[in-house]
């Protein structure tokens, strides 16, 4: 039976059951975190979950998968990357009963397969399946197997699972191992899983719990490759319709014969499988790259064109055998055909890339295994094996497996090193572009000639020709994923940043690759760069792309401009004609505009001009774009820049009767869309030029939202109405002060009383008494009230205070008149201590203040000061 007709009888046989056939999905997941499709359940999580609304409760479907554990292992006889998956699903429909009896059915009678060759397993805790195996599908008992490796899921750490059974098939005993353990489970390839029934009753949550989902449900899968298998009565897999068509065309290409050199056939099987599975990933829409699914599809074709070089095949080869896989599946892969230009192109140019580089890669590998084993070494360095991956393209588990092969591993933690330092390398030469600029001028000078055509006012698509790609420092002919590109198209939809509003971002996809663009400018007025990096793929020069921009982005900057221009115009109404435009930004859902004005804005004209700006909006009026001549445009009164050039014919904005402008922006068509604009701020920029910076659509609208949030929350907190906050907020900061003072007073007081001691017990120097102390006190103001009420307190005498407030220290110094006149100086003393609290001081001879950062040597500099004065009454002169 050929593995089309199996195909056709067992969409048949389900649709005779109800079943709605579903196609295929992609390869690539709808789920971002997802890598591939593994599995035909994939695509019906949303249905078992019950967020979605299946078609039907009862699906069929041939899926398209792809597997990445076994990539290594491929090259052997049974496993593969690339399959397909036939599986009848139950969404809370049918469950355990009809998902078995069916596949029996199905098996025995459809297919025809003897009873006898099936061997059922189940889970050890499944006892319905196992008696329904037995008692009612009639299977003996010894053979159904109880397994604890039956159940399946989730696809990644959560999602839902459950047990299953699964049935194997019994190739008979020459196939197996012989051993008395032997049965469905053992990996001797006797036994071959071919049908794997899911009952999907389970969620596993994140901490790990099973949660029984809302209803039951069926999966199951059978591989179509091994059915074939077992209905073609053929060897492997390989031997099957679906793979030896491809694996002779191989063998033609390279001259050789399967089954006839153990070595040649292993390279023939991978090729065989990588040549599909390369296929359908890029039919799909991978490009090769270094990261992700472009990654696995970088690593099968690499492998394959390794092979390939193993059987002596030096040239391109991998288009050849895409066309047999295009021939073989297009009937029920239609996109394979559709794709089959991009699929020769991609194919191509990355065994091209790669084919230039193997064969000195290989030579290297070799030198270098010589030099280990001479060594008596037996690890690959990581160092090594990430050169060969950066210089020669080897990716890194095509080095662990040429390694093997001499009996050698590699360090793959150092090999992770170095990938991640020239990650670090490449992440800080990301910004160079800017610190180019200067030098980067000269590249654009060859575009000077050539304006870009702006399709940008009309549409947000459109498809235009690369006239030139620049790397950091010069003109590439192609750039590749990873890659930091500037690209000047001939046509492009992107607005380049001019008049204040910013560029745009979006993507340029062509057949072969994705470029994303994160800015878009001019470097001279007629020439529009887009710059960006290519995140899959390749791009050369001469392609054809289609050029997309962030429409929302856009959406918003729109909204943002023409709010502009209504502030500009609201503006000359409240503040008069004399203030005119300086400078303006407009971006996604904010603006700043700068005019000149000799003075702050006061609120009421803030909210005058608001209110304008949103009258404006409300009254919805239409916004007209026109070109004319420029004195005719001047002369209806349009505003334009002062300092700007403009050429014969302007583009002229205008607003309903409110506005009217020279500017080559995107506007909105009509005010209303602008939503809302919220002045946030005013400023001064200098003298003489104010700005006002405001919100707008969404943006105002989330912003306002939040304000009256939070004043909501504060007029709670202090029980009073919305209205009456401000008031009530000023009234606290008055009692907040008055009680303040009051806390100083009684500070004051308490050092005070502390403190008088100090004075009574003062040493006297020559008669003097002199008291030198450290206090805590809240401020300086209440050290500065100590000192004057000791200083007459001490009737004669010196007052050295020290303080230390939130770290910084303080010291007061005062002096009575006779103590002056006995030669004290305080300023003198201060301005010699103070440098040891790290800062500075001084005053006069019986007043004087200091301090500084350092509150730890506070002591020391008591001492030194207290030191210092009895110098100064003894009449020494300092040193
Ligand atoms: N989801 C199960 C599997 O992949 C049955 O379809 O084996």
């Amino acid at each position: 039976m050929k593995s089309s007709e199996i195909r056709r009888a067992f969409i048949d046989f389900f649709a005779e059951r109800g079943h709605l056939q579903v196609p295929s999905s992609s390869l690539i997941p709808t789920d971002p975190t997802v890598l591939l499709t593994t599995a035909g359940m994939q695509q019906m999580v949303p249905y078992f979950l019950g967020l979605e609304r299946p078609p039907h409760t009862r699906l069929t479907s041939i899926q398209k998968c792809f597997r990445t554990v076994d990539i290594d292992e491929v090259g052997d006889e049974s496993h593969l990357t690339f399959f397909e998956m036939l599986g009848n699903f139950s969404i809370g429909d049918y469950f355990k009963a009809e998902a078995i009896s069916w596949a029996w059915e199905f098996l025995t009678k459809w297919l025809g397969v003897p009873p006898e060759r099936w061997y059922p397993t189940v889970h050890p805790d499944d006892d319905f399946s196992y008696w329904y195996w037995r008692d009612k599908i009639g299977v003996p008992a010894e053979r159904i197997f109880k397994l604890e490796d039956n159940w399946w899921g989730p696809v990644g750490a959560t999602g839902p699972n459950g047990p299953d059974s699964e049935i194997h098939y019994d190739r008979g005993p020459e196939f197996g191992c012989g051993k008395p353990t032997c049965g469905p489970g053992c990996d001797c390839g006797r036994f071959l899983e071919t049908w794997n029934l899911v009952f999907m009753e389970f969620y596993k949550e994140p901490d790990g719990t099973q949660r029984p989902l809302p209803r039951k449900n069926i999966d199951t899968g059978m591989g179509l490759e091994r059915i074939s298998l077992i209905m073609q009565g053929v060897g492997s897999v390989f031997e099957t319709d679906l793979f030896y068509p491809i694996l002779t065309e191989a063998a033609t290409i390279a001259g050789v014969r399967y089954k006839e050199d153990g070595r040649v056939d292993r390279s023939l099987r991978v090729i065989a499988d990588h040549a599909r599975g390369v296929t359908f990933l890029v039919a799909d829409g991978v490009f090769p790259s270094n990261e992700g699914r472009g990654y696995v599809l970088r690593r099968v074709l690499r492998r394959a064109v390794r092979h390939g070089r193993l059987l002596g095949i030096e040239r391109p080869f991998l288009g050849q055998l895409a066309e047999i896989v295009i021939e073989l599946f297009s009937c029920y892969y239609p996109n394979l055909v559709e794709q089959r230009e991009r699929l020769h192109r991609v194919i191509l140019h990355e065994e091209e890339h790669f084919q230039r580089t193997l064969a000195t890669g290989l030579a290297r590998f070799e030198a270098l295994v010589d030099q280990l084993q001479h060594a008596g070494e037996s690890i690959i360095p990581g160092d090594e094996a990430f050169r060969l991956y950066d210089t020669y393209g080897f990716p890194l588990e095509l080095t662990e497996e040429l390694a093997r092969e001499v009996g050698l591993t590699v360090d793959r933690a150092g090999f992770e090193r170095a990938l991640e330092r020239q990650r670090e390398r490449s992440r800080a030469s990301a910004g160079r572009f800017a610190d180019r600029q200067r030098e980067r001028a000269g590249l654009y000078a060859q575009f000077a000639e050539r304006p870009t055509e702006f399709v940008g006012y009309e549409r947000l698509e459109a498809e235009a020709t690369i006239v030139g790609l620049l790397g950091i420092t010069q003109p590439l002919e192609e750039a590749e994923a990873g890659d930091q590109v500037e690209i000047v198209l001939d046509r492009t939809p992107f607005y380049g940043e001019a008049g204040g509003q910013v560029g745009d971002t979006g993507e340029l996809r062509s057949e072969t690759g994705v470029v994303v663009v994160e800015e878009t400018h001019r470097p001279t007025p007629e020439v529009i760069v887009h710059r960006g990096q290519v995140r899959e793929g390749w791009v050369r020069v001469g392609q054809r792309v289609v050029a997309v921009v962030a429409a929302e982005r856009r959406a918003a900057i729109r909204r943002s401009h023409t709010a502009t221009h209504l502030v500009h115009a609201a503006l000359r109404r409240v503040l008069g004609e004399q203030a005119r435009q300086a400078g303006s930004l407009v971006a996604p859902d904010r603006l700043r505009f700068d005019f000149t004005h000799p003075e702050a804005v006061q609120p009421d004209q803030l909210e005058a001009i608001e209110k304008l700006v949103n009258d404006w909006i409300v009254s919805d009026a239409p916004v007209a774009v026109r070109y004319q001549p420029l004195g005719e445009a001047l002369a209806e009164g349009a505003m334009a820049l002062f300092g700007e050039k403009y050429g014969p014919v302007v583009r002229v904005v205008a607003i309903g009767d409110v506005s009217k402008e020279l500017c080559g922006g995107t506007h909105v068509s009509h005010t209303g869309e602008i939503g809302y604009v919220l002045l946030t701020s005013e400023t001064s920029v200098a003298s003489g030029v104010r700005r006002l910076e405001a919100l707008t659509g969404p943006a105002a609208v989330r912003r306002a939202r939040e304000l009256v949030d939070v004043a909501a929350r504060s007029a709670h907190l202090l029980h009073v109405a919305v209205e009456r906050l401000a008031e009530e907020v000023e009234r606290m900061q008055q009692r907040l002060r008055a009680q303040e003072r009051e806390l100083a007073r009684l500070a004051a007081e308490l050092a005070l009383e502390r403190a008088v001691p100090l004075v009574e017990q003062a040493p006297r120097v020559d008669g003097v008494r002199v008291v030198s102390a450290r206090l805590e006190v809240p401020s300086l103001a209440v050290l500065r009230r100590l000192g004057e009420e000791l200083r007459e307190r001490i009737g004669s005498g010196v007052i050295i205070l020290g303080t230390a407030i939130e770290n910084r220290a303080a010291l007061l110094a005062l002096a009575t008149r006779d103590a002056v006149e006995r030669g004290v100086d305080a300023g003198r003393v201060v301005e010699r201590v103070a440098p040891l609290l790290g800062g500075r001081g001084g005053g006069r001879a019986d007043r004087a203040e200091g301090g500084g950062g350092d509150a730890s040597r506070l002591e020391e500099a008591l001492a030194v000061a207290r030191a210092e004065v009895e110098r100064q009454l003894r009449g020494e002169a300092t040193s």
